[in-house]
């Protein structure tokens, strides 16, 4: 009979007899997938695993230290933090076309992920969290021919590893069974779909670490309310972006130019399409009132109401 409790059992003895005493590597993004991944991982084989993470500075708001206490401090898995913020930011000055933002980040990604492993020692084998829609989809992906979505996930070609893919036979309900199995708290086993880019495709245009900051706070206003409002589980994505327009405002007796805060929230079964999310007005009026009151540099906040097609669910 299959269920998650003898899925678990049976992976487990597996990446045992699979992995005996040599050392284990694995991404760690905080997403659902490698979340679920170096929990299972981490059950069979403790210490000879070890995690790297990312922080490529264009994170949410308190994510990569919630990531770090998760894993690190309640789960006590060996992981090595790399903070890189400045090397992206570095080689996204001046580059405004999404494609290039998207490029950049992917290969950096793997620069900064190469450096680290290459100072590990013995590794024999690279976990990855390839469901078995990745395997099904890939080579039909039409989003690919729309955006090249490079996945932080994505790993260097050239390295010598064995892999290790112990969800590649689970649908994304199953792996979020997994988690919650394995310990996972709600937030990461129902964590909405954050592009591995993140917020420097919300950032329309150049990406500044100004604007970034303006993102990332609206971007927490945003997840607190819809989470306040309960809405958290019926929306497929909700998130705050920054177009590179301002407008006139009024604060007291003073004229105000600054920037607009754009909402985008979504239903979806799979993100291939969506409609917008009929957040209730009132809602909506806090999430503004909060964002001009709180937010430096915002004088104005629209809700985007188009479907996927003709719009994507990102603006880039
Ligand atoms: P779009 O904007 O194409 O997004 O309607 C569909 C889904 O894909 C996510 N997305 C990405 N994920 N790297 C990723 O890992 C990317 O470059 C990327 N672009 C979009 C998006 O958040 C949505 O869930």
């Amino acid at each position: 009979e299959w269920t998650i409790e003898n899925f678990i059992d049976m992976e487990v003895d597996q990446i045992q007899k699979k992995v005996g005493d040599r050392k284990v590597l694995c991404a760690l993004s905080g997403g659902v997938d490698s979340s679920v991944v170096a929990a299972l991982i981490h059950k069979a084989i403790g210490d000879q695993l070890t995690c790297i993470f990312v922080d490529h500075g264009l994170l949410r708001k308190n994510e990569a230290d919630d990531v770090m206490k998760i894993f690190a401090d309640d789960f006590k898995m060996n992981i090595i933090k790399v903070d890189a913020s400045e090397r992206f930011l570095t080689k996204l000055q001046g580059v405004d076309d999404p494609e290039k933002k998207r490029k950049i980040i992917g290969n950096e990604f793997i620069y900064v992920f190469d450096d680290e492993a290459e100072k590990l020692k013995d590794i024999d084998f690279l976990a990855q969290g390839t469901l078995y829609t990745d395997i099904i989809e890939s080579g039909t992906e039409t989003a690919q021919t729309i955006k090249s979505h490079h996945n932080v996930g994505g790993l260097p070609e050239d390295m010598q590893f064995e892999l290790i893919e112990p969800l590649n036979t689970l649908f994304k309900d199953e792996v979020r069974e997994l988690g919650s199995q394995l310990g996972l708290p709600d937030r990461i086993v129902w964590r909405q779909p954050f592009p591995g880019p993140g917020l420097a495709i919300r950032v329309l245009g150049e990406v500044t670490e100004e604007k970034l900051e303006i993102v990332r706070e609206s971007d927490a206003i945003l997840r607190e309310e819809i989470a306040a409002a309960g809405l958290d589980r019926d929306i497929w994505q909700y998130f705050t972006v920054l177009p590179n327009i301002r407008s006139v405002g009024v604060m007291g007796d003073a004229r105000t130019y600054d920037y607009t805060i754009g909402i985008r929230a979504v239903t979806s079964i799979d993100g291939m399409t969506s409609d917008w999310a009929r957040i209730p007005w009132d809602v909506l009026e806090k999430i503004s009132t909060r964002i001009v009151n709180d937010v430096a540099h915002i004088n104005r906040v629209v809700y985007d109401i188009t479907s996927k097609p003709p719009a994507t669910i990102e603006w880039e």
